[in-house]
This record gives C-alpha cells, structure tokens and sequence, in this order.
C-alpha cells in the first residue's frame, strides 16, 4: 500500500527532532504518522489508546515500529511528560472529538478540544517549541450561531481553540498554525458525520448497496492532502499565531459517484436529502500561499488511490462492511 503515501513523502532533514502527533490513530493522524515514518522522520505517536488499526491500513505490519504512547490529552502534564520524554520539536495536535461525540457528551467534548488544546500550547509554551500545527475545522465557519452554516458546540470549541492560540502568541509567544480541515475522505475516514463518502467507496468495492445521506457540493480534501498541510505548517519556525481554512477541490457528491463508475461501473452507492450546511468551497489560497508548495489531489485521483487501497484490503479480507 506504498502508492498511498509515496506522493507525500517528505525530505526528513526539515526536521530537526522528533515530532509528536496526537489522535495518530485516527483518520488524519493515521496519515500524517504513515508520511512521517515513511519519510524517515522521527515520529511519537499519541492517542488515547495504542490502536494501530487505521495507521496499519497505510503502513501495514511496519506500523508495529511505530513509537506509541497512549494516554489523554485532556489529562495535565501527559503530554508534556511524553514530550520531554522524547526531546519532541514539533507537535501536530489532532486528537479531538468530532460533531456526533460532541452532541452525546458536550462537557466531555469540551474537555478534550478545549482543555485538551490549551495542554498542547502550554507544552509548546514550557518546552518553547516553535513548530505546533493543530486541527480546527471548517465548523468554526457555523459560529457565530444562527448564521446559514450548520452550528454545532464542536465549532465553537475548535473557535475557543483559535483564539486561545492567538492569546498564548500574544502573551507568552507560542506560535501555531490552526488549520481547518473542511471534509476530508480516503482511506481512514470511517468516522464522524461526514464520513459517508469513503464508507461508501468501501461498501462499493464489497459490492454492497448504501446510501449517502447528503447531496450537493461537498469539499473533497483527501486525507493524504490534508496530512501533508499539517506536516508542511511543522516544516519550519512558526511566527504568530495563524488559521487557515482548508478546502480540496469542490465537488458534487452526484458527480463523485458518477466518477468511481471508472473503477466501479456497477457500484450501488447513492446520494439522498438535503446538501450539508458547511460551506463546500472555501479558500486555500492563503493557506497554500503561506505554507510554500505540498501536493493537491484531484477528486479523481483520491477516489481510484482509495478504491485501489479498498481493493486490496479486501482481497486480503480486511475490509470490514460499515452499517450506515
Ligand atoms: N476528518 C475531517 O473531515 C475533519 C474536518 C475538520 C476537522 N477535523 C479535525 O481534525 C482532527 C483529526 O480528525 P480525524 O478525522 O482524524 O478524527 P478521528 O476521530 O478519526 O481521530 C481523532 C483521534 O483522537 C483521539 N482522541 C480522542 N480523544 C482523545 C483524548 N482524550 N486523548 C487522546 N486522543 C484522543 C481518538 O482516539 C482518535 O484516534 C480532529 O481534531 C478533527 O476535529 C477533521
């Protein structure tokens, strides 16, 4: 599963010390650690628990030598403890809690994202790290609430999360990059509201029916894009504190379906109901502008890199069915 991450590799002497990244176990984390280690950079990986299931889907057997700590984000002094530990010099911040665990547990979301976030900066603050990129979103886009965009608690944490960045380069000079990742699909991406796309390419390739339950235009970030801007915001000194949004090209989820008929023609995947109130087209002009080059991928591209990936997970019956 190399053709994954080869297109995002990265020349390790940007580095000059381990890089630490949290919720390496989940969808973006996966990637963002599979890049790195396969680059030749150092890597810690964090999450709440040593779960190498998704970064095993890109790294196969070599996700066993990654190094791992498990621990909670949201418990005081983990994280710098664990930084310490391994001399870390540049954090990528992407544990967190999406959407759904926020509407189940709102004081346990905010503590994760909002607490979780302010032990990040005060590691970058304690150890003066230069190099913190973490993970907004695009949901900050649905605050104030009452606007046309979908307004949810999990978008006023990730805006807590900005403008206590702000205040610690204000106060303390931390710098960071806050980058907000609109909706991102490949391999990995199996959950959260907005995950339906890659479940239902994998669906397709196990030949069973399913329906999307979204339609209209829809930000196709690819996973392995979206790690790469989160590596590129570590590859240098950061100065201030910035956010950027992060987009992908805009598609119609329609036209997407229509395109894995290339590599499915008799796929039985579906759209339905009303288009997701998150805006589907946002700028990545400043962010790219920032950050200097790191690669753009197609729609197209993602869906036959994701279709391959599910292809061959399946023939090696690993790929599990997905109840909607
Ligand atoms: N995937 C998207 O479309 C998208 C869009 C916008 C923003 N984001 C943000 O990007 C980040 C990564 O997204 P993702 O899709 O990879 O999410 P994900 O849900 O796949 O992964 C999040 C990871 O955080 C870990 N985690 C949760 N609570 C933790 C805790 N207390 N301590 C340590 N680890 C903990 C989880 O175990 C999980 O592995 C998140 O902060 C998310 O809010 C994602």
């Amino acid at each position: 599963m190399n053709f994954l991450t080869d297109p995002f590799l990265i020349e390790p002497s940007l580095f000059n010390g381990p890089v630490l990244v949290t919720g390496a176990g989940g969808c973006i984390g996966a990637w963002t650690t599979a890049i790195l280690h396969r680059s030749g950079v150092d890597v810690i990986a964090f999450d709440l628990l040593d779960d190498r299931r998704r970064p095993g889907l890109l790294l196969g057997d070599d996700a066993d030598a990654l190094t791992w700590e498990a621990g909670d984000v949201a418990s005081s002094g983990v994280v710098r403890t664990i930084a310490e530990r391994h001399n870390v010099q540049a954090v990528i911040h992407l544990a967190g809690l999406t959407i759904p665990f926020c509407i189940a547990d709102p004081a346990l979301g905010a503590r994760v994202n909002v607490e979780g976030t302010i032990n990040i900066l005060e590691t970058a603050r304690a150890l003066k790290l230069k190099r913190l990129a973490y993970a907004s979103s695009a949901a900050v886009h649905g605050m104030p609430p009452g606007g046309p965009n979908l307004s949810t608690l999990y978008g006023a944490y990730k805006l807590a999360n900005e403008q206590t960045a702000k205040v610690y380069a204000l106060d303390w000079g931390v710098p960071s990059v806050g980058i907000r990742p609109n909706v991102v699909y490949g391999v990995a991406r199996d959950s959260g509201m907005s995950a339906r796309f890659s479940i239902g390419i994998a669906e397709a390739v196990l030949g069973n029916a399913h329906d999307i339950p979204y339609t209209g235009p829809l930000s196709f970030l690819y996973a392995g894009e979206a790690a790469s801007a989160f590596i590129a915001a570590v590859s240098r000194d950061g100065e201030d504190a910035h956010a950027f949004d992060l987009n992908g090209p805009t598609e119609d989820v329609g036209k997407a379906l229509e395109m894995l008929r290339e590599f499915i023609p008799e796929h039985r995947i579906t759209s339905s109901g009303e288009p997701m109130a998150i805006p589907p087209d946002l700028d990545d002009a400043p962010i790219r502008s920032h950050l200097g080059p790191y690669p753009a991928v197609s729609t197209r591209d993602g869906i036959e890199a994701t279709f391959r990936a599910f292809t061959s997970l399946k023939t090696a019956g690993q790929l599990a069915a997905y109840s909607p």
